[in-house]
């Protein structure tokens, strides 16, 4: 069973030069994720091909409707046999309940995840928006929605996820992009972590595109932040088993 706290994001619009550079990866050194861009060029099929060989697929679609769409959203991406998917937690307790029964009536149950507040967004922002409590607050009362409703963990940045684990234990699964090998390039993240410093912090998985990526040797990066996170002191990975219910391996 893969055991890798990195998930790569495909971050490209044409599945041929995805997959180009997925070929200098390895399904056994990360995960690997597929959002909106790659999705809509390269549809099921792409997704399918990546699992065919071995890859874990986080399929980042951030679902976000009336609660039946989202349900119905959800088995569908379940039967395409992803290992991760999300909804935006801004949908409402409703939308996420449909969410998470959808989900345990699949034969194959991916990790359902919550996306709190994007972290493209301000206080101000979210004030425009009618919230009025700052994006902190507002990340740990969706938080609290999210477990309350059963999902298995939640999307938050580098800066919330110690505050988050804090809160709300170790039984619950954080995925953390905003993430930077000691020495490599910013890009266009603002307040990044590295790998390590996550972990510590108390992240599940790191998301890492463009380090890794753009990277000569994608897999020699991989392999140097799996000895970097090796050393931290950890809690296990969260695994849903197909069909099966959660458990710390
Ligand atoms: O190349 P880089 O490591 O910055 O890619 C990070 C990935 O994580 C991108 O797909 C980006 O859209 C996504 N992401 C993020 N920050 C968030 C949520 C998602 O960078 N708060």
């Amino acid at each position: 069973m893969n055991k890798s706290r990195i998930i790569v994001s495909l971050d490209f619009s044409d599945p041929d030069l995805a997959y180009r550079h997925l070929q200098r990866l390895h399904p056994d050194h990360c995960r690997v994720k597929v959002g909106k861009e790659l999705f809509t060029s390269s549809g099921p099929a792409f997704i399918r091909k990546l699992i065919k060989d071995g890859y874990d697929v986080f399929l980042d679609l951030k679902f976000h409707d009336i609660p039946n769409t989202v349900a119905k959203a959800c088995q569908a991406a379940a039967a395409l046999g992803v290992w991760m998917l999300n909804v935006h937690v801004a949908g409402g307790r409703e939308m996420l309940r449909y969410a998470r029964d959808a989900i345990d009536k699949a034969p194959h149950r991916p990790l359902l995840i919550g996306v709190t507040v994007l972290t493209s967004m301000s206080s101000q922002d979210l004030k425009e928006t009618g919230i009025q409590s700052g994006t902190e607050k507002q990340v740990l009362r969706l938080t609290r929605l999210c477990r309350e409703a059963g999902l298995d963990g939640v999307v938050c940045s580098a800066q919330e996820v110690s505050v988050v684990r804090r809160e709300f234990g170790k039984d619950f699964c954080l995925v953390t992009p905003g993430i930077r090998p000691a020495g490599s390039a910013a890009d266009d993240q603002k307040r990044t972590m590295t790998p390590a410093e996550a972990i510590a912090a108390g992240s599940d998985y790191l998301v890492i595109g463009r380090p890794i990526i753009q990277a000569p040797d994608p897999l020699q990066v991989l392999l140097a932040i799996e000895r970097e996170i090796g050393t931290v002191q950890g809690k296990p990975v969260p695994v849903r088993p197909a069909g099966g219910v959660r458990q710390d391996p």
